[in-house]
């Protein structure tokens, strides 16, 4: 290992080279500052791993400020630098000062070697302790990065979505998740906990709407041995699993009426009692929920407790799907082709991206998955086996002229298998009209 890096400020010569003689038979390797100028050029030029400085130098002898503003100013290069200072005048209160302006330690003049050498090795050691630590952070935030397969996110209203995810992901704030089907609502809710100070713990994920309304309490809450007939042994229910992390609600709207009274009762207080039990148990948990009805309706029409969505909702987050950000369509294909050797070509893409996408993310990676089955190379039109919304022929009147156009459109690639020459002829259009429409739509829902 390299010799740890000492560097000791005073203005006179005698100290500085007193010290030098005692750290460099100890191993050091020294560097020296008579100002505390210098000491700041020092420190941004090189790394240094410990410093010990002098409180008072040449121009101001006694006070002690010179010291004490070069501290700061350590600090602000780099706040895990172990400062060490050393006064002559040293009284308590020059000591404690330091101290509370960051110095780690201070010696008094003169000083013991022993006890010099002592401080010394001890804040080397520490200094290594908190950058290991901090290495081992890093490496797990970035394995806690990779793990969540990343979050496509480039068109302006998935962006919007983003900042608001950094906006609350720290705090403790219930998240209601809301967008159509496939649009990566349990996306957000694990990069909700991920970017929380509880990514460390549990991310609980359960289906409160599909689960039979017999199993849903002891499914969230728990039981206990002989609380009912099949109950042989004690459960540990969602909510106890969760415990210093995250619950994730996913379906809520679907959740039966008496259990949202109950769900309310724990969110309300932070108590549950597990099923057949009579203790109550606290627990801290962050409630994330999701769905794709309308809730606000449903509250509205006394299907779904007020309360509970006012609970659940101090933030909500609404996914656009994925016709209203088209843009993103290519780096998600390209992450869905990601482990595969085949491309897309140009048509298969620009069938991609005038597809209206009822299923949203979820659809389009089924489409790529299927197509890297059936691609005997690349992936063409013919192999993406997009169909236009619906097998039966969407009811004209209820349509916009915008979407009987793609509607045509599409149908006309579909059937041409993705050939834009082909479908241009049967729509009775030239090859670059088509072309224009393409891209007129592609910027469009
Ligand atoms: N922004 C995105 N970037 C990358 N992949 C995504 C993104 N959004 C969704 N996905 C992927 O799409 C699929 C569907 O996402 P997810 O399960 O989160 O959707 P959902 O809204 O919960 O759907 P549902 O309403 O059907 O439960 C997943 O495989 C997910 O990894
Ligand atoms: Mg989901």
């Amino acid at each position: 290992m390299a010799s740890p890096r000492l560097l000791v400020a005073d203005d006179q010569p005698d100290v500085l080279e007193a010290v030098k003689m005692l750290a460099r038979a100890n191993g050091f390797d020294v560097r020296t500052a008579t100002s505390p100028a210098a000491v700041q050029a020092i420190c941004e030029a090189e790394e240094i791993d410990v410093c010990l400085i002098d409180l008072n130098y040449a121009r101001d002898t006694t006070s002690g400020n010179e010291g004490m503003s070069l501290l700061a100013k350590l600090r602000s290069v780099d706040p895990t630098l172990p400062v060490v200072v050393m006064t002559a005048w040293a009284t308590i209160e020059g000591a404690v000062e330091a101290m509370r302006r960051g110095a780690r330690d201070y010696i008094q003049k003169p000083w013991d070697n022993a006890r010099l050498l002592a401080t010394l090795n001890g804040q080397l050691e520490l200094r290594n302790a908190l950058r290991a630590a901090n290495r081992l952070d890093a490496e797990a935030a970035r394995t806690r990065e990779e793990l969540n397969h990343e979050i496509v996110a480039n068109s302006r209203a998935m962006q919007q979505v983003m900042s608001l995810v950094d906006k609350v992901a720290a705090s403790n704030a219930s998240v209601l998740i809301t967008g159509e089907h496939g649009t990566g609502k349990e996306v957000i809710a694990r990069a909700l906990h991920a970017r929380s100070p509880r990514a460390n713990k549990a991310f609980v994920a359960v289906n409160a709407g599909g689960l039979a309304e017999g199993v849903l309490d002891s499914e969230l809450f728990g039981h206990v041995k002989g609380a009912f007939t099949d109950a042989r042994s004690d459960r540990t229910g969602c909510f106890e699993l969760a415990d210093g992390g995250t619950l994730f609600l996913d379906e809520i709207a679907n959740m039966p009426l008496a259990h949202q009274a109950r769900l309310l009762r724990v969110l309300q207080t932070g108590e549950l009692t597990p099923v057949g039990s009579s203790r109550q148990r606290k627990v801290d948990v962050r409630v994330l929920a999701a769905t794709n009805a309308d809730v606000a309706r449903d509250a509205a029409e006394g299907k779904f407790r007020e309360d509970l969505l006012y609970r659940l909702n101090t933030v909500e987050i609404r996914l656009p799907p994925l016709r209203e950000r088209r843009e993103d369509i290519p780096d998600l294909a390209g992450q869905f082709l990601a482990r595969s050797t085949r491309r897309l070509t140009p048509a298969a893409m620009e069938a991609l991206l005038v597809h209206r996408w009822p299923g949203n993310v979820r659809e389009l990676e089924h489409v790529i998955e299927r197509a890297m089955l059936l691609a005997s190379g690349d992936i063409t039109p013919g192999d993406l086996m997009l169909r236009p919304r619906g097998d039966t022929a969407p009811r004209l009147e209820e349509m916009t002229l915008e979407e009987v156009e793609r509607y045509l459109i599409e149908r006309a690639l579909a059937a041409q298998g993705g050939n834009v020459s082909e479908a241009a002829r049967v729509l009775g259009l030239s090859r670059s009209a088509l072309y224009r429409r393409l891209a007129a739509l592609r910027g469009t829902s």
